[in-house]
């Protein structure tokens, strides 16, 4: 079984569309093996998008996701990084196909209602990040 860590970002936390998002996913046959709510502080948020820390838009972004409480989710399911991009659609909700989750509830490319890992080697290197082993259920 493939896992990937999901999160929910600040405006989907405040617009309560947490139950929601997590629903569809579930409702794609993914199953939740961790789930946490915390507000993560600026060196978490550096650490997860780290590949992202020369770009323009990265102090922004590490604002952003440490502005309200966020939900870490981890899915597992067969292809479950594929499957949530998938779910997810474009990281831009202008270019998201409807029936998206960053269609349906995305605002802007930064406001995008959801993350989730890109590939099986990230997924695990994010999950470290948010949750312990002990964490992690098998059932
Ligand atoms: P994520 O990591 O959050 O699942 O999103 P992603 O893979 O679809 O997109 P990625 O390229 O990894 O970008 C990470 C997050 O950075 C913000 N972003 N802002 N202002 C911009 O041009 C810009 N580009 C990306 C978004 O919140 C994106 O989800
Ligand atoms: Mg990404």
């Amino acid at each position: 079984m493939e896992r990937s860590l999901v999160l929910i970002k600040p405006n989907a936390m405040k617009r309560q569309l947490a139950g929601t998002i997590l629903s569809r996913l579930e409702a794609q046959g993914l199953k939740i093996v961790a789930l946490r709510m915390r507000h993560i502080n600026k060196a978490l948020a550096r650490r997860h998008y780290t590949a992202h820390k020369s770009k323009p838009f990265f102090k922004d972004l590490i604002d952003y996701i440490t502005s309200s409480p966020i939900v870490a989710v981890v899915f597992a399911g067969d292809g479950a990084v594929e499957a949530i991009r998938r779910i997810m659609g474009d990281t831009n909700p202008v270019k998201a196909k409807p029936g998206t989750l960053r269609h349906d509830f995305g605002l802007d490319i930064q406001q995008n209602a959801v993350h989730g890992s890109d590939s099986s080697e990230s997924a695990e290197k994010e999950i470290k990040l948010f949750f312990r082993k002990d964490e992690l259920f098998d059932y």
